[in-house]
């Protein structure tokens, strides 16, 4: 299992507000406890912090506020001890406007890292050159008035987008690559993996819908077809070649995926020479809609078996314990999140959970007037699409700020109640970090959850069942309990014993051929001599 640890949020080690490298090295021996394999911090790479350290100015150094590269060092030396593996968070689509590719670019229009962005002259009525528009709101190009020329850029105007058909990009990535590999990176988290190349000829995307004046950022953005500035054919090829880079250091590659469609994502991991794993976006998004889980674990465990990494949460979408929990109680939220991260176990791919996850941690409350996401910052009226609530500080303690900083944490948010705190929930063993904690430690000594190929199984409509040599995993998203004769299973091993489930830990086995699977939860049964 990975653990993302979001830096500014985790840990602060030097008491200026900010989480730190030294934050997670404090940490080490927690990630240990708990039982994680790796570990995926956001970006600490010097930035002008306009979208949180994914405006990235030096890819080769250590923002100030993060620390330093030789704390970066302490913590491969400290992980590495324990068996934890770093996974650094690499932003290929676009920099900051302040990196000095950047700014060479406007200052010299002829010189040499012009073409490490995207220029084009203005539209005949002189407007953007198309029609495409910015995650963030606006559209996606920004005039600069020394050349009198548009930049292009996905996200910020701060975000400019690299030029990926430019060959000097892909090798300053492969030194950047090679940098952190160097000093002991074991992979990648790739950032809008999706991203990189644009349509050469830069052609409108379709519309789907008018946009009127008082739609959200998102939703101006869903009402485009984005066949044209995302998810190119050739993105892949960026990832060929990456691939070739990490491979003599036995790393992995793992891109932020936003395509919807399951197949489109599937070929950035389908011949295994290009990305390794796959962050699907879209169960970053899923509410508790059971059919919907259903179709997207489905489809992608049929056509890349193996090559997700299942994400119920992350740094840019409300927590689980929020998005499930509409309308039912905070235990219910915490059955359902239990119930598919359960499921991800048999899945194939290294599974992640957000700092918080394994506490069962809602969204934070954030006063309106302290929000720092640019999407809410700057579209006040758009502020519930803001992502604080997500980042707010880990409730480590009941000590001032929840024992994240002895400084003014640099996301004021309100405090944790003492039941969502790593300390209070260490020593109750019926909470929810222990019932991660048991998940983790059932997938370290059961190799089966993962071994031989995996089938998918038709249970019934609110039933998910994925099927391995020796084992099998149910999960049930309905509200009743569903009962299954599994003699009646065409299935290969024998006898089964049911050895987990979400809602009791670890089963004592016993070898027994109907099972009840509870509601919203998911049991595993082994099949062989009960260990
Ligand atoms: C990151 C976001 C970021 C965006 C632009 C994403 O997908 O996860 O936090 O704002 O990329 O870099």
């Amino acid at each position: 299992m990975g653990y993302q640890a979001y830096i500014r949020s985790f840990a602060d080690h030097d008491g200026d507000g900010m989480g730190d490298l030294r934050g997670i090295v404090d940490k080490v021996d927690y990630l240990a406890w708990l039982g994680v394999d790796a570990v995926w911090i956001n970006p600490f790479f010097p930035s002008p912090g306009h979208d949180h350290g994914y405006d990235v100015s030096d890819y080769v150094d250590v923002d100030p506020q993060h620390g330093t590269l030789a704390d970066f060092d302490e913590l491969i030396s400290a992980t590495r001890k324990v068996g934890i593996r770093v996974i650094v968070d690499i932003v290929p689509n676009h920099t900051s406007n302040e990196h000095a590719w950047f700014t060479a670019a406007v200052a010299d229009p002829t010189g040499p890292f012009r073409d490490f962005y995207i220029w084009k002259p203005p539209a005949a009525d002189g407007g953007p050159p198309n029609n495409w528009v910015s995650h963030f709101g606006g559209p996606a190009w920004t005039f600069e008035p020394v050349s009198g020329e548009y930049y292009c850029h996905l996200f910020l105007p701060e975000q400019p987008d690299l030029n990926w058909q430019n060959p000097a990009v892909a090798d300053a990535f492969d030194t950047a690559l090679r940098f952190w590999l160097d000093r002991g990176a074991a992979g990648f988290r790739i950032d809008v993996a999706h991203g990189c190349h644009k349509d050469p000829l830069f052609r409108d995307n379709p519309q789907l819908r008018t946009v009127t004046p008082n739609m959200s950022p998102r939703a101006v953005f869903d009402s485009f077809d984005h066949r044209f500035d995302l998810d190119q054919d050739t993105n892949i090829e960026v990832f060929r070649r990456w691939n070739q880079v990490v491979e003599p250091y036995g790393a992995v590659l793992i891109g932020e995926l936003g395509a919807e469609d399951a197949e489109r994502a599937a070929r950035y991991v389908a011949d295994g020479d290009a990305l390794h794993q796959l962050f699907y976006l879209r169960s970053t998004w899923l509410e508790w809609e059971p059919a919907e889980w259903k179709t997207s674990i489905e489809s992608l465990q049929a056509i890349a078996p193996g090559g997700v990494s299942w994400v119920l949460s992350c740094h840019d979408r409300p927590r689980p314990a929020t998005r499930f929990g509409r309308g039912v109680d905070d235990q219910r939220a915490i059955s359902r999140s239990l119930a598919l991260s359960t499921l991800a176990m048999v899945l194939g791919g290294m599974p992640f959970v957000y700092q918080g996850e394994e506490l069962g941690l809602p969204d934070g409350n954030v006063d309106p007037n302290s929000v720092t996401d640019p999407l809410a910052a700057r579209f006040s009226q758009w502020a519930g699409e803001g992502r604080d609530g997500c980042r707010t500080p880990m409730p480590w303690d009941s000590t001032p700020n929840n024992g994240f900083t002895r400084g003014e944490p640099w996301l004021k948010s309100a405090p944790r109640p003492a039941e969502l705190t790593v300390e209070s929930q260490r020593d109750d063993p019926e909470s929810t970090i222990h019932r991660y904690r048991d998940l983790l430690a059932f997938r370290h000594k059961t190799p089966q959850l993962c071994e031989g190929q995996a089938r998918v199984l038709d249970l019934g409509p609110s039933v998910i069942a994925i099927e391995r040599p020796h084992c099998l995993a149910i999960t049930n998203l309905a509200t009743e309990a569903f009962s299954v004769d599994l003699s009646t299973l065409t299935l290969p091993g024998g006898p089964w014993h049911q050895s987990f489930s979400s809602k009791n830990g670890v089963l004592e086995a016993k070898n027994d051929s109907f099972s009840e699977v509870a509601a919203e939860s998911t049991s595993i049964y082994l099949n062989g001599a009960p260990s």
